[in-house]
Parts: structure tokens; C-alpha cells; sequence
């Protein structure tokens, strides 16, 4: 047994998970996420370098599934069905933990929508989303791989999908 894990046995002999950072209490971690893509999940939630929040972002963590994956925690927020929906498009892996006394106690996957509106802004200049009409922006999902259609001019979008969001 290496040292490391050593450290980590539990009276009864198991092993403690190890943690990268000091445990939430009350908050959302976000698992799974697409490796490279946290910092985009943070601009989605609004975080910058001003943020008063307490946030950990680990990136490139050995992960089973994913070989790679990061991961952002959050004290003290829950996310909002438009962020899950906007983090879907850019960590389509990616798992909601929410956490209540330091335990998880809800878990889903995120889930692709099948349509965005007003989410993605669309590439055409003379797509009728992007002229002085008001008129907002719809695609339609097709999820593997992810690439989004618009509904009025059917250009697609597959690739640089965190720089399209609005
Ligand atoms: N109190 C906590 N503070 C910070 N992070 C936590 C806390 N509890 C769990 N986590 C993190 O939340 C994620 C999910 O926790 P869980 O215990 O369900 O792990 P898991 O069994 O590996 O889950 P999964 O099957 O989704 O990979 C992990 O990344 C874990 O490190
Ligand atoms: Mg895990
Ligand atoms: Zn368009």
C-alpha cells in the first residue's frame, strides 16, 4: 500500500476517498467536465477573478471514464436550469452534485437540450437573428456529436461552441 492510501484508511479498513480540495459544506460540484473546459464553465456561471465566491477549479484530474476530466466547486450556489442547459453544450459528460452537509444528496447527469433559444449566436451575417429584427436566436440539437442547426438559416455550429454562447 502506498503511503498515500495508508493516510487514508478508515477504522473499518476501507479507504477514504481522497480529496483534491477541503470538503463544502453546503454547495454544487461539477464532475466530469470535459478536460479544458472549466474555465469556460466558470464564464457560463459568471465567475471572474472578482467573483467574492469560494470556488475550486481542478483541471486535467485522472478520471476512469474520462481519462481526463475538471472540475469546478461551488459554496453556497445552486445552478440554475439555463446554466446546466448552457454547460451541457460544452461538458456534455458533465454530472450536477449538489451537496448538503458536506454530503452528496442529489446527482444528475447534465442533459443536451433539443432546442436553445437565445443561447448561441448564430455565424450567418444575414442570418434574421443577427439583424436589427427582434427576433432571437433558435437551434435546433443534434447530440453526438454536438452540433447545433439554425432554425431560420440552417447554418451549423460543431466546433468553438463556448465562444458562440450569448
Ligand atoms: N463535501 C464535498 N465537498 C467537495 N466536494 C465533494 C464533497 N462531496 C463530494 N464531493 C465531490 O463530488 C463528486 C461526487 O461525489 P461522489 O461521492 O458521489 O463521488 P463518486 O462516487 O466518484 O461519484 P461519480 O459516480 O459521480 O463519479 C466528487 O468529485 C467528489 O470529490
Ligand atoms: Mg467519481
Ligand atoms: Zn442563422
Amino acid at each position: 500500500m502506498k503511503r498515500n492510501e495508508a493516510e487514508n484508511k478508515i477504522s473499518d479498513g476501507s479507504l477514504k476517498k481522497e480529496m483534491r480540495v477541503r470538503p463544502i459544506k453546503h454547495g454544487t460540484v461539477i464532475d466530469h467536465i470535459t478536460a479544458g473546459q472549466a474555465l469556460n464553465v466558470l464564464k457560463i456561471l459568471g465567475i471572474s477573478g472578482t467573483t467574492t465566491a469560494v470556488v475550486s477549479v481542478a483541471m486535467n484530474v485522472p478520471s476512469g471514464v474520462l481519462e481526463k476530466k475538471d472540475i469546478v466547486k461551488i459554496e453556497d450556489r445552486e445552478l440554475k436550469e439555463t446554466e446546466v442547459d448552457r454547460i451541457s453544450l460544452i461538458a456534455p459528460d458533465a454530472t450536477i452534485n449538489i451537496i448538503r452537509d458536506f454530503e452528496v444528496i442529489d446527482k444528475h447527469r447534465v442533459e443536451l437540450p433539443l432546442q436553445l433559444e437565445g443561447v448561441m449566436k448564430c455565424d450567418n451575417p444575414n442570418c434574421i437573428s443577427n439583424t436589427v429584427e427582434p427576433v432571437i436566436s433558435k437551434f435546433t440539437v443534434n447530440k453526438k456529436p454536438v452540433e447545433l442547426r439554425c432554425i431560420y438559416c440552417d447554418h451549423v455550429i460543431s466546433e468553438g461552441i463556448a465562444e458562440h454562447l450569448i
